[in-house]
């Protein structure tokens, strides 16, 4: 058990001894707590020889590239941002199958970084904001047969980069932290924020990706992240949020037939994501919910509410 105060100074103290006067070390940021917490140690340490690259794989949330990029300069990191949507997009182009999307945004994502990171001179680490429950989940033996999704990570950078590894969170669990996070004053948002798979918004499109799915998807989530924080659910559950199917469904507008798609909501509570289960939302927020998206966002006229626990279901839909 560490003392969390402690842990933060030895940490800086650890980092500064580590990376000699000249070298530098990169990072990327999701916006999420563990690369932040990761982003903030290493630059208390070295300042501005660590570099943080932020990618934008065009699968982002409404507004969330700005909002990583605010965050960041609020904490003082100077941002390397990289805008590759458009090579992601064009990639995931005519893809339908789950473990494709997740391969080609999983090697795009490498290459990518790769090739940013060659733009800086002297960089001989890489930060990564591993915690212990992924180091127990690497090394221990899990058969071909155990791969239900593959997750995105950047576990085969440091090696094809040739690039040493700093790991400062690499023993504590998700609680600790979030309390690190706290002692160095992240805003309860990012502290406590939901859980987001690293392929995005495209295992929450179901088969093909484009634009206009995409934009749809980004304002019924919107809506749904809204309403959970305004009636204070939000933080209340593991994970809240929408999900766009392929099929278009019969309703009517006025006197006018419509044929738009659905959106399934999907709000589980859980311990650590192994098992979930369904929350019982009250019927004036699922209702809210239903009337908000309908109302205000173009090209969906049906809205769903996912019951299924997991197992057998998975907590995302791909
Ligand atoms: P499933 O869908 O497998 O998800 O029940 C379990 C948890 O993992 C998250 N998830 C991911 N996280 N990269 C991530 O970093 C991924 O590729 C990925 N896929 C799923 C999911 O949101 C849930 O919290």
């Amino acid at each position: 058990d560490w003392n969390m105060p402690s842990f933060i100074e030895e940490t800086i103290k650890y980092i500064r001894n580590l990376v000699k006067d000249e070298e530098k070390v990169i990072c990327a940021l999701s916006g999420g707590i563990d690369s932040t917490v990761t982003a903030i140690l290493v630059h208390k340490a070295i300042d501005d020889r660590l570099i943080p690259i932020f990618v934008n794989n065009g699968l982002l949330r409404k507004n969330e590239p700005e909002e990583v990029l605010d965050l960041m300069r609020s904490l003082g990191l100077k941002v390397h941002y990289v805008d590759a949507s458009s090579i992601f997009l064009s990639r995931l182009k005519g893809i339908k199958d789950p473990e494709k999307k997740r391969k080609i945004i999983g090697e795009t994502f490498i290459e990518i970084f790769e090739r940013e990171a060659q733009k800086f001179e002297n960089v001989r680490y890489l930060a990564q904001g591993t915690l212990y429950p992924d180091v127990i989940e690497s090394t221990s033996f899990r058969g071909p047969s155990a791969t239900i999704k593959t997750h995105h990570n950047v576990g085969a950078l440091p090696e094809k980069m040739n690039l040493k590894l700093i790991e400062p969170l690499r023993e504590l669990f998700k609680d600790e932290v979030r309390k690190i996070a706290e002692l160095l004053g992240l805003p309860k948002h990012i502290v406590w924020r939901q859980p987001f798979p690293g392929p995005g918004l495209a295992v929450r499109i179901i088969g093909e990706i484009d634009e206009e799915k995409l934009n749809i998807l980004r304002e019924a989530d919107a809506i749904v992240t809204e309403e959970m924080l305004k009636s204070g659910w939000y933080y209340k559950v593991w994970q809240s949020f929408a999900v766009l199917l392929p099929i278009k469904t019969v309703g009517v507008m006025g006197d006018l037939r419509t044929y738009e798609y659905v959106i399934a909501i999907r709000c589980v509570e859980s311990q650590d994501a192994m098992t979930a289960d369904w929350v019982k939302l009250p019927y004036e927020i699922l209702e809210k919910l239903s009337n908000r998206i309908i109302n205000e966002v173009k090209g969906v006229n049906r809205v769903v509410y996912d019951i299924s626990p997991k197992p057998p279901a998975t907590i995302e839909w791909e």
